[in-house]
């Protein structure tokens, strides 16, 4: 295997701690709880192992701009302006939605981290906006680095890959991992660090906002095409990527009974906070599936934790959560 360019910012490895009074409430198997609210970089989060592979790719490239693209509230827009500033590249995001009178949550942040912001009302637009952010960054003679949506590239792909051989060594015993899926990198990774370093529990990515098939479909394709960075070709067939997309007809970003729910019950019975659009809603689905029977008493889940906490303080959803 040729080495892998990666720089070494994150806190690693993550703790994983136990959650016995959300499991006794829930009358459920046992669970635990991954930290990767807790890798350091601006709050934490998953991006901050896909960053580690994908800033050295852009150090490596001899680029000065990050540029990437995200909703108004984006945790890998966050963290990527975080990364820019602290490895010494400008930053352009391009967020779809409308600036806000009063900056909250992510969008002060990146505002504080000094990327420049440019919103697109119509989310249509933009790919177009972004080509465009691109291409006038490369004409002023700025080298920009694209940090693909939700850092999910094979290149970002491989932090979760790595997760993975990293959660093998804590020598935890854990059946099912469950977590919140979008863009797929996180998913991506786990599937092929389950498959290249011996992984023998199920990988189930609850979906954030795609279907079931698209997410089968992009993880494996995605997986198959990183596994050649690890030196050898592996093949992911769809099916065998789990994915559920039960809990996400409500649409991206919007809250539910189901998603308060879970925020309320990880806050009152283990002390910890999810984030309203994604652990909130990867954990309902967790939840549910539980009540319904779905893991066996003696199975141990595994709730792989990936950030985003900073969004309860935007006012979208502030208002919304208790
Ligand atoms: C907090 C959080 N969890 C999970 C995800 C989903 O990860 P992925 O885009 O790798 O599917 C994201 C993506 O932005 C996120 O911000």
């Amino acid at each position: 295997m040729s080495v892998i360019p990666r720089l070494h910012f994150a806190h690693l490895p993550t703790p994983i701690e136990e959650m016995p009074r959300l499991s006794k409430e829930l009358g459920g198997p046992r669970i635990l709880v991954k930290r990767d609210d807790q890798t350091g970089l601006a709050f934490g989060g998953n991006k901050t192992r896909k960053l580690e592979f994908l800033v050295a790719e852009a150090q490596e490239q001899g680029a000065q701009m990050l540029i990437s693209a995200g909703a108004i509230q984006s945790n890998h827009c966050r963290q990527t302006a975080a990364a820019a500033a602290r490895f010494g590249f400008e930053c352009a995001l391009v967020l779809t939605g409308e600036m806000p009178a009063r900056p909250s949550a992510n969008i002060l942040l990146d505002q504080l981290f000094g990327a420049k912001i440019v919103t697109v009302a119509d989310r249509k637009d933009r790919d177009r906006i972004l080509q465009e952010t691109f291409d006038q960054a490369t004409a002023e003679g700025k080298k920009p680095y694209l940090v693909p949506y939700g850092g999910s590239s094979l290149t970002g792909a491989l932090g979760y890959a790595f997760a993975m051989e990293e959660f093998l060594q804590q020598n935890v015993h854990a059946e099912w991992m469950v977590f919140g899926t979008s863009s797929g990198g996180t998913h991506a990774g786990l599937v092929l660090g389950q498959r290249a370093f011996g992984y023998r529990g199920r990988v189930l990515g609850i979906s954030i906002d795609e279907s079931k098939q698209w997410l089968q479909e992009h993880v494996s394709a995605l997986a198959s095409s990183a596994s050649e960075k690890l030196g050898k070709r592996i093949e992911f067939d769809p099916a065998e990527v789990l994915a559920n997309d039960d809990y996400c007809r409500a649409g991206y970003g919007v809250l539910t009974g189901a998603e308060r729910e879970a925020v309320s019950l990880f806050a009152r019975k283990e002390g910890l906070l999810l984030d309203p659009v994604y652990t909130g809603r990867a954990a309902a689905g967790m939840i549910d599936l539980i009540r319904k029977g779905f893991f066996k008493k003696d199975e141990t889940v595994l709730f792989w934790h990936t950030g985003g906490q900073p969004a309860l303080f935007a006012e979208k959803y502030s208002t919304a959560i208790v």
